[in-house]
């Protein structure tokens, strides 16, 4: 039974009034507000379904045919199920689907290949890295001695020459390449010259673009990495989760870094619905969906560029948009705000060689919702005109409702 399905049938309202109030205005808000984030998309009533499902009863150590506890025998049927559509949907030799989270994916990865005190090299924070990637305030910058690569100052593109000079004079034991902000295609083939010259194991932290590569918009890291980490919750459409790919060499190494190096009893009710993510993100329907993200996000860039903001790289070949709004009056933190409360919801992000922060943005959940291209113009518009303090956010706030009323993310 979903958390929707209880709510419509007042199960959890006759129950838990309070909560129930608590789940309304929750599905209230995605509904009439614009989600921007670019980590964030609407699922299927099916994974929801799968999600709120007696799997989250079970508890199901360690891996199918070898569990430490009973009655795991349909639990098994899941986790292969899932397994089976992720080696599918990658052409992958290997799937691990238990990863709680992207973060978690990671830290097996490191956990798989790497002792402590190993130096690492990955995109630096301030030009896009994740917290995984090295920052002191994580278990990575804590446990391993990264060193950071970055993009170029005047293009926002990556630095090819400063990826490989710095891998040279570091000689890491693993290069990462992956990005919360980074708008353009990691260069795959590239890494992995890189990563052979210098003897590095290529871990490729895929979290934001795997959904367009299920969807074959966007260029498949698993020919060329030994591990890749990703979500299964952003352009995938899938539950909040992680996964791991890798070849058939690795997959122990793999599989005993999450369990039981850095996890416990596997979340049956979140692999349930990966499997049914998977098998969506498998169809015609879902490539199209990838390939719409896209076309949204560059309509989406151009826009915002005509409207005035200084878009990172000049576009973009991915779901997600990294935008200066100060040529407009405003830094990222106060734009964050004043949109917010005009009912537009998207993240700050460190830009990189400057101070101020700047705006990601991301068409993963509008393009679910059914916007297209001819939306992203009407959308940057309702931005500039908050951001550039011509249009109040209470009005503005009316017309996101209009907008949103027109795709309602789930049947009404
Ligand atoms: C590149 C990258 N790695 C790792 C993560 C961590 O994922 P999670 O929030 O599920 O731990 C993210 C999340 O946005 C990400 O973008």
């Amino acid at each position: 039974m979903t958390v929707t399905h209880a709510l419509e049938t007042d199960v959890l309202r006759r129950q838990d009034p309070e909560l129930a109030d608590v789940l309304l205005g929750e599905r209230e808000r995605q509904a009439t507000t614009l989600q921007l984030i670019a980590a964030e998309n609407f699922t299927s009533p099916a994974v929801l379904a799968a999600l709120g499902s007696t799997l989250a009863n079970k508890y199901a150590e360690g891996y199918p045919g070898a569990r430490h506890h009973g009655g795991c025998e349909i639990a098994d049927v899941a986790e292969r199920l899932a397994v089976e559509r992720a080696k599918d949907l990658f052409g992958a030799e290997h799937a691990n689907v238990q990863a709680h989270s992207g973060s978690s994916a990671v830290l097996a990865a490191y956990a798989a290949l790497l002792r402590p005190g190993d130096t690492v090299l990955a995109l630096a924070l301030p030009h896009g890295g994740h917290l995984t990637h090295g920052s002191p305030v994580n278990f990575s910058g804590r446990w391993f001695d990264f060193v950071g690569y970055g993009v170029d100052a005047e293009s926002g593109f990556l630095d090819h020459d400063q990826v490989r000079a710095l891998a040279r004079a570091h000689r890491p034991k693993a290069i990462v390449c992956g990005s919360i902000a980074y708008p353009r295609h990691f260069d795959y083939a590239f890494f992995r010259e890189v990563a052979d010259e210098v003897g590095a194991y290529l871990i490729a932290d895929a979290a934001h673009p795997i959904g367009l590569v299920a969807g074959g918009a966007a260029p498949s890291p698993v020919p060329y990495a030994d591990i890749v980490c990703a979500t299964t919750h952003k352009v995938l459409r899938g539950p909040r989760g992680g996964m791991i790919l890798c070849g058939a060499e690795l997959a122990g190494r793999v599989d005993r870094a999450v369990f039981p190096f850095t996890q416990g009893g596997a979340q049956m009710h979140t692999i349930a619905a990966k499997a049914v993510a998977f098998g969506e993100a498998a169809t015609e329907a879902f490539a199209a969906y990838a390939h719409r993200v896209v076309a949204n996000a560059r309509a989406l860039a151009a826009a915002l560029a005509a409207e005035g903001l200084a878009v990172v790289t000049g576009g973009t070949d991915t779901h997600l948009i990294t935008a200066d709004p100060a040529p407009l009056g405003v830094d990222g933190r106060t734009a964050r705000g004043r949109l917010a409360a005009a009912g537009m919801v998207l993240d700050c992000c460190a830009l990189p060689h400057a101070d101020a922060r700047g705006l990601r943005l991301g068409t993963a959940a509008v393009t679910t919702q059914g916007m297209g291209e001819r939306e992203m113009p009407v959308v940057a518009g309702l931005m500039a005109g908050v951001l550039r303090g011509r249009a109040e956010p209470a009005r503005v706030r009316e017309d996101v409702r209009e907008l949103t009323a027109a795709f309602p993310p789930y049947p009404r």
